[in-house]
């Protein structure tokens, strides 16, 4: 048993590189700044912000297609839960050939969904519950049953409409062969050869995703001029902000050079088959000056939305230069989600992350889970964590649903405690697992068609939510019916099991937001801790505020110091003179515990 352990961090909310040890300390604890406290106040900086996946949340009408009004009718969970704001994904009409994010008209909601007069029924519900809306924006590609798209194909080429896209002559005597040898996200060419108006063969159009999701060309003002007033649009109707889809992509380098990398969604890692020259389609200086006119743009507006960049590039430095002042709000740390669970390697992220965004005035977000990315709760279950497999079949290794679970709810408790903003995905908060075993029939992401079944692909991450054990579809439809079926261990997770019940992944995420905010933490500082009786490689220590943060990733437990006064804990183990492996805990630094005895 470790003695009663006390010492003081100099200054006020922990913004400080003094360190101190205390008199009856064994040991000398040193404290690291490495982020210091925000006091600018600004909502986004430290929001916590839940990802509604629309299909996915509520049905109202029971077609088993989540809508707009199922949405507004479970807001309610999600403000008593505590998030600040939500993201939706995309509603638009769109023939959903990659889940709506093949917009046909930026301006409507698909009927499948709604109308506007629900987006704004949407909108007032949760003004009235003090939570924002972040509407998805996808500038890179279109539908190719938007109507401009319809106009490029039937004006032929050489005609104005052709140059909003990226139309080129193939390559070979009867250009037969694709303008370049580039690959589609999903797999396959990342061109398509249109039948021309009159009837022949004739140019390729690009898509660097489905063939449904024909790129449109930046370069073209009237591009330009679209998506200032969808901005517009969305901003007038009462939006707070905007996710920028593949928000590094939107610029090609103009000489179409051959480049036969491929990029998987989320993480920037390329196969090796190219010459490792810069990938001519992604992460192009200038993407930089579209957000610079959007910032500007926004700024006209009052209050002005926030613009949160989804963009997967190389590295911490790379992404900052998305949040620079004059341009995006916040980028999705992808380099977070994508660490293996190892201390070593999470350290590093968190230390270089808080570096490259502070460098340039930044919050850095936090995400573990999204609707492209297996579930947390899966994926750290998986013998090698980190970025993960792009979804997992019944015939696939298959994760450690207690260890994934134990792992994601310390993970849960890591992120909220980190200073900036935090994401949650719709279910994250229940603890919910990957559906590991969809049949291949039910499957609609397109990478898995466009692999031939090869890659299972990210419906299983996309399974809709349960609200009630006893209910049809666990409450997510009122018939029952539901788009893609849900495994039968979604009953114990519904919402209404875990509301009330202390040691459930619910009520630790509802903790867990609530002490964020009563003692700042999303604004908070972060100082790495050393010389407590806790210290492994294996487990991360650090103070945000007046709050100690334990986190052990090893697989021995650590001894706890004596009288620690525990906020919160992953575990329920009644036991708190230790820290299990994949626990971790939150507590008062003993300094402000002594002040407050
Ligand atoms: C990123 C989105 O998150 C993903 O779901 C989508 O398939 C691609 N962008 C293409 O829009
Ligand atoms: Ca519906």
């Amino acid at each position: 048993m470790i003695g009663p352990l006390s010492f003081c961090i100099a200054g006020t909310d922990g913004e400080t590189d003094v360190m101190t040890s205390a008199a009856d300390l064994a040991t000398t604890v040193t404290t690291t700044l490495v982020h210091r406290a925000d006091q600018s106040r600004q909502w986004w900086r430290d929001a916590v912000i839940y990802q509604i996946y629309p299909r996915s949340f509520a049905d109202a009408n029971g077609d088993g297609i989540g809508d707009l009004p199922g949405i507004t009718a479970r807001l309610g969970h999600l403000a008593r839960l505590g998030v600040d704001a939500v993201w939706l994904s995309p509603f638009y009409p769109s023939p959903q050939y990659d889940a709506g994010y093949d917009v046909a008209d930026y301006r409507d909601v698909d009927p499948m969904f709604g109308t506007l007069a629900d987006m704004d029924a949407l909108l007032a519900r949760a003004e009235q519950l003090g939570l924002r809306v972040i509407v998805d924006l996808v500038p890179n590609h279109t539908s190719d049953a938007h109507p401009w798209f319809g106009e490029a194909l039937a004006g032929g080429p050489g005609s104005p409409a052709r140059e909003r896209y990226i139309f080129r002559e193939g390559r070979g005597p009867d250009g037969s062969q694709p303008p370049t040898d580039w690959e589609s996200v999903f797999g396959g060419p990342a061109w398509t050869r249109v039948t021309e108006p009159d009837g022949r063969l004739g140019q390729w159009y690009l898509h660097l995703f489905d063939t449904h999701q024909p790129d449109l060309n930046w370069e073209h003002p009237q591009v330009r001029e679209e998506f200032l007033d969808v901005l517009r649009f969305w901003t007038e109707r009462g939006v707070a902000g905007f996710r920028i889809d593949v928000a590094h992509g939107l610029i090609k380098d103009q000489s179409f050079p051959d480049w036969a990398g491929h990029r998987e969604m989320v993480s920037a890692e390329e196969t090796a088959e190219h010459s490792g020259a810069q990938a001519p389609m992604w992460d192009q200086p200038g993407v930089h000056q579209v957000y610079r006119q959007w910032r500007e743009f926004l700024g006209r507006f009052d209050p002005e939305p926030i613009l949160v960049a989804e963009a997967w590039v190389a590295d911490e430095h790379a992404l900052a230069k998305y949040v620079r002042p004059d341009e995006m709000h916040q980028a999705f740390n992808f380099q977070f989600l994508t660490t293996p669970w190892d201390a070593t390697q999470l350290r590093a992220t968190i230390q270089t992350s808080l570096r490259e965004m502070d460098s340039v005035g930044a919050p850095t977000t936090w995400v573990l889970s999204n609707h492209d990315v297996v579930r947390a709760a899966s994926r750290l279950g998986l013998a090698q964590t980190g970025k993960g497999p792009n979804g997992i079949g019944a015939e696939d290794p298959q994760p450690d649903h207690e260890l994934g679970l134990r792992r994601a709810r310390a993970a849960l408790l890591l992120m909220l405690a980190l200073p900036g903003s935090a994401y949650l995905y719709q279910g994250e908060e229940l603890g919910l697992p990957e559906h590991t075993a969809l049949p291949d029939e039910v499957r609609q992401d397109p990478t898995f068609a466009r692999t031939d079944g090869q890659v299972k692909g990210r419906d299983g991450c996309r399974v809709p939510i349960p609200w009630e054990k006893a209910a049809p579809a666990y409450g997510f439809s009122p018939t029952g019916a539901a788009w893609l079926p849900q495994p039968e261990s979604f009953a114990d997770l519904a919402a209404d099991v875990q509301r009330g019940d202390p040691a459930s992944t619910y009520e630790l995420v509802r903790k867990a937001l609530g002490i964020r905010r009563e003692w700042n933490l999303g604004s908070g500082s972060l100082a790495w801790v050393e010389g407590l009786p806790v210290d492994s490689a294996n487990v991360l220590t650090f103070i945000n505020r007046d709050v100690l943060v334990l986190v052990n990733l090893g697989e021995e437990s650590v001894p706890l110091p004596q009288d620690l006064r525990v906020l919160v804990s992953s575990t329920t183990a009644d036991d708190v003179s230790r820290l299990g492996p994949d626990e971790a805990v939150w507590a008062v630094v003993p300094r402000a515990q002594e002040e407050e005895d």
